[in-house]
Formats: C-alpha cells, structure tokens, sequence
C-alpha cells in the first residue's frame, strides 16, 4: 500500500538510528530509559489487578482514582481537580492527541531546537507545519527574540519542554513571563512537556500547570516511576479541553491500559521519597558525566540543572553524526545533536540514566574517539 505524503516526509528518528550500529556489547548511552527499578507498590498493584479481573476495557479518560491522584500533586503548581486530567497511553501518545485535537490544517507550531524528536513530526501528521526556535547557547533558554521572528498569522502553538531533552535546561521566570505574554497578544496556546518535572538538581521547576486557560501540560510516568514499558503518561488542560481530547482518545484508544493505571496509582502515595532516591542516584551520575565529559580536551559543557542528559558542545569541525556513528562503531551509542533539530548540531546527548560504570565505561571510549578527531 502506498505510504501517505504525511508520513513519508517525516524521517526516522536519529536516536534508533545508532543502534543499528552497536555491537552486542556496545555501552549504551543512548536512551532516555532510567536503569533504577520501579517502585516496588506500582508493580504489587498492577499484579494485584491483574488478579482481580480488572482486565477488560475501562473510562475512556482513565480511571477516576488516578485522575484525581495526578490532579492532587499537580496542585503543587496551580488549581488542578480531577476534570482537569486525562490519564494517556504515554507522554508521547499525550502529545500526539494534543496535536490532532487543536491542530488545523496550515497552522504553524513553534517548537523547540534542541527538542523532542516528536513535536515536529507530531505537528506534521495532523497536517500543521512546524518552525524550530532556538534555545540561547549555555543556559538553553527559548529564545524569546527568535520566537517573536517566527510568529505569523498562522501560528497557533509554541511547545515548550522543561527540563528538557536534550540539553536538561530549565525554563526561568521570566522566560514563562514573556512565554505567556506572546501567547496573550497572539491568541497562542503553549504546550508545555513537563514529563521530567520530578528530577530537577538545582533551581526550581517552572510549571505552566497554574495557566490552564492558555497552556495544556503534559506529564508521564515513564520516567517518574522508571517503568518506560508500561505506556502512561497523562495531560492537564481546561476542563473543556480535557473532554476534547477525551474524544480523541476514543478514537486512539479507547482507553489506557487498565493493569498499569492501578499500579501506578499505588505507587503516587509513595511516589515524593521515591523520586528523592532517584534525584540522588541522577545527581552523583550528572556530576560524574559533567566532570568526565569536561576532563576530554575539545568538549565542554555546564552541569545540566535537570531531566538526565548530558548535551556537551564541541569545537572540532565535525558532524555530530560523524563523531555519534565513530562512536558506535568504537561501542558507545549516544545520540548526535543534529538528531534534536537544526540548532542541535555542534552537541552530542549522552543519558545518564544508565548507571556509573557505564557512564565511566562510555566517558574511556569517548575520549579516545574525540582523540581520534583532535589528531
Ligand atoms: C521530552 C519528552 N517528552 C515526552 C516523552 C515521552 O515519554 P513516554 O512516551 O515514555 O511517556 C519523552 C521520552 O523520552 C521525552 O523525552
């Protein structure tokens, strides 16, 4: 059958693309999947439901109990009840109905660079067009000025990801001020990814969870409780929002998955000390890649201040997919930054929820292949 012209001009994403590189005993530090186990009440709960039959289909928007647990610690940032949350098959299918339910045809969406591989092509399958802005060198930061250039009439949307994949920035402030001041005068609604809201290692967590009227938050469990595998994540967005994606949702799926709903919500009422035992095992990682990455002559970066990536630059005349496919080849998958958009380039991503021997084991390979280069 012939491929649609939708899905025939969006690439693969280039973070699999390595993989098919990698030997068998490659170290990988390529993936965005913490390593760390899950909590051990989401695992009892799902097991539990599973045993007590609660395996058919179930509430189009996610069961209610779980709805209201996702509202209740979203109230750390702003008034969220239960109406105000859908429970999705993933972050990733969470942003994939945003872009269907309130993307027409020739809207433009902004979308970050350095970003999530997914908000562009998301933006193209529902028949808008996506423009990349720039996120400022060093503290990667939207670049308001670049965002102002790129509005037009058309544009409907800016995404916003914090703390962010790839560079592990944070959105300030005052960044989410001027943010919300565009979108007031231009009648824009933001998008703001929010899925690694629980590991930030210094500075704040800026929510757009307090601006429900001009923002639609998303947020997973994929991360938060390290079970990538089990497919949930969830969206806060007004009331009359939620019922639209709801419909959307019927038509996807009809429902999220039952079993891992139930677990996950055993797990949300020992989720804060969990999470405090992960932010220090990602922490002790970050510093180490941080110091690795910055004792290899020729790469350079800050501390990322959230999320669990390293994004160094480097000042070799280069391709990133250059020195990420060297690397595979060497038994090291990272990610090259071209694969996160135009302004990605000149960086390599390197996820540190792997654990410190590998880390340490992928810091010994990198250096020698930027060696390679410097020669
Ligand atoms: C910024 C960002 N948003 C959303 C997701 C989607 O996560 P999931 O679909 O596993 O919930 C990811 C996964 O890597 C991500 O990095």
């Amino acid at each position: 059958m012939k491929i649609s012209k939708r899905l025939d001009s969006i690439p693969m994403s280039g973070i699999r693309k390595m993989f098919d590189l990698a030997g068998p005993d490659s170290v990988h530090l390529g993936l965005g999947e913490p390593d760390l186990d899950p909590p051990p009440e989401a695992i009892e709960g799902m097991h539990q439901a599973a045993l007590a039959h609660k395996n058919k289909y179930g509430p189009t928007a996610g069961i209610p109990e779980l709805r209201e647990a996702v509202a209740a610690r979203s109230s750390a940032y702003g008034e969220v009840g239960g109406g105000n949350v859908m429970i999705t098959p993933s972050g990733s299918t969470a942003l994939f109905e945003i872009a269907q339910s309130f993307i027409e045809p020739g809207d433009e969406v902004l979308v970050p660079s350095p970003g999530f591989v997914v908000y562009g092509p998301h933006t193209a399958l529902a028949g808008g067009v996506s423009k990349e802005y720039r996120l400022t060198e060093g503290d990667f930061q939207p670049d308001i000025g670049d965002i102002l250039e790129l509005l037009t009439a058309k544009t409907r949307m800016i995404v916003v990801n914090s703390p962010s994949n790839p560079t592990g920035g944070l959105i300030g402030r005052e960044t989410k001020r001027a943010l919300l001041e565009i979108a007031e005068d231009r009648d824009l609604h933001i998008v703001s990814d929010e899925v690694y809201e629980p590991f930030v290692y210094e500075g704040e967590h800026v929510s757009f969870l307090d601006r429900l009227d001009r923002a639609t938050v998303v947020g997973g469990f994929s991360k938060m409780m390290a079970v990538t595998g089990w497919r949930l994540g969830y969206i806060c967005a007004a009331a009359e929002n939620i019922e639209a994606l709801t419909k959307m949702q019927y038509h996807v799926c009809a429902n999220p998955h039952m079993p891992s709903q139930y677990g996950v919500l055993e797990a949300m009422s020992v989720i804060e000390p969990y999470l405090e035992r992960s932010r220090a095992i990602y922490k002790a990682r970050r510093d180490l890649i941080t110091e690795r990455i910055n004792g290899i002559d020729g790469l350079h970066m800050s501390p990322p201040r959230g999320a669990f990536y390293a994004f160094p630059s480097y000042d070799m005349d280069v391709t990133s997919a250059e020195i990420a496919t060297e690397a595979a080849r060497s038994g090291l998958i990272c990610t090259p930054g071209s694969a996160f958009g135009r302004y990605g380039e000149g960086h390599l991503r390197f996820s540190y929820a792997a654990g410190e021997d590998k880390i340490n084991a992928g810091m010994d390979i990198l250096s020698e292949v930027i060696g390679r280069f410097r020669k």
